[in-house]
């Protein structure tokens, strides 16, 4: 049941605001994040995570709150390559696994290769009754519901969401966090969901940079820090469902090779929120204006006033704080591929050559 909507990728999109207030919920108990008993990370030296597709971006983006907020080193691989690779497991290692079906292959096949190798095996699932879900030693639903579309909408910030608490929970037991801290960050994540639906106001201004890019044969998406996963994450919703070719880079690698690409016919998505890098960032984003790029730059009102004038489009989403900009910034992302494939044309849920599940390698 589409619920009125056109595809069930905008019904997906659209509900998110509801889905994170009801996941979150069921993780949060006053200051308290519940989580399964013995689920501690003070004995733990490192994490490695592991996953597919949107999935494995959604561990890129933990990377960076794991380290930063608990001081926890981490390492992430895509599931295909880790699986071959017999990676050495150190000791006191967690291994986390994310999937939305729990039944994608490569990823079971990577969680069965850690087995007897890491301290324990986490799994952060939508299908709760999955094949990863059932051969982890603890599961953590990310309660999103199904998801239908064939591009991962709602998943990825459920994803997001489990994540982000699990960096939490870390960061508190290793002593990295207070409680006062803790309970800030988690009054910020509580009113994520009404931020989401502020953001979604901003669709027509999204579906109109959309339209305008739907032509372009390329698309380059640019971020710095927790910008760089979902640079990822937004180019390989654009490829799925418009079949326009777009690729992420780390900001700072504009300059080691990708810079020669610019010119009028590819646009550049720049996603900045007003955070500690951005001032890095605008100054990549003039590198491609000065080149002729035509720069969609996604940012907050305090971004959009520093960045300038000669910004082709601008989206401009509500002020949070830093940590979460990946799952709001997630949105816009989901959008402007949406709108891209609706003015190609192409089949929004179900996109040619892609399955739901990926069940065999
Ligand atoms: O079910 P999984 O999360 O394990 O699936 C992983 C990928 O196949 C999946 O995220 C894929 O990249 C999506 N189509 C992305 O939109």
């Amino acid at each position: 049941d589409k619920s009125g909507y056109k595809h069930f990728m905008a019904k997906e999109i659209w509900e998110q605001p509801t889905v994170l207030a009801d996941a979150l919920s069921a993780y949060l108990d006053g200051d308290d994040i519940v989580l399964p008993e013995g689920l501690d990370f003070s004995e733990t030296d490192r994490v490695t995570m592991v996953a597919c597709g949107t999935a494995y971006f959604a561990c890129l983006t933990a990377k960076y709150w794991f380290e930063t907020i608990a001081g926890l080193p981490v390492e992430t691989d895509v599931a295909s390559e880790f699986r071959y690779r017999e990676p050495p497991i150190p000791d006191r290692s967690t291994a986390l696994f994310v999937s939305q079906s729990g039944e994608t292959a490569d990823t079971l096949a990577a969680l069965r290769y850690c087995r007897g190798k890491a301290d324990r095996i986490l799994s952060v699932v939508n299908v709760a009754e999955s094949s990863i879900a059932r051969e982890s030693d603890i599961a953590l639903p990310i309660h999103a519901g199904v998801e239908i579309g064939v591009a991962s909408t709602k998943a990825f910030t459920c994803q997001l969401n489990v994540l982000y608490l699990l960096a939490l929970k870390a960061a508190s037991d290793r002593g990295r966090m207070t409680s006062e801290e803790l309970a800030t960050a988690l009054a910020e994540l509580r009113a994520l969901p009404g931020v989401f639906n502020a953001a979604l106001d901003r669709d027509a201004s999204v579906a109109e940079a959309a339209r305008a890019m739907a032509e372009a044969r390329d698309v380059l998406f640019l971020g710095r820090g927790l910008m760089y996963p979902l640079a990822h994450e937004g180019a390989l919703k654009l490829k799925e469902i418009s079949y326009i070719h777009a690729e992420a880079y780390a900001s700072g690698e504009l300059k080691h090779g990708p810079i020669a690409l610019i010119d009028k016919a590819v646009p550049v998505v720049v996603m900045a929120p007003n955070d500690h890098l951005f001032d890095k960032t605008v100054s990549n984003m003039q590198e491609v204006m000065a080149r002729g790029g035509q720069v969609l730059l996604i940012t907050d009102a305090t971004g959009a006033e520093a960045a300038g004038e000669d910004v082709w489009r601008t989206v401009i989403l509500p002020e949070v704080s830093p940590r979460l900009t990946p799952l709001l910034y997630a949105l816009p992302a989901q959008l402007l591929a949406y709108h891209a494939a609706i003015a190609k044309g192409t089949d929004v849920d179900q996109p040619r050559n892609l399955a739901k599940s990926v069940t065999v390698e």
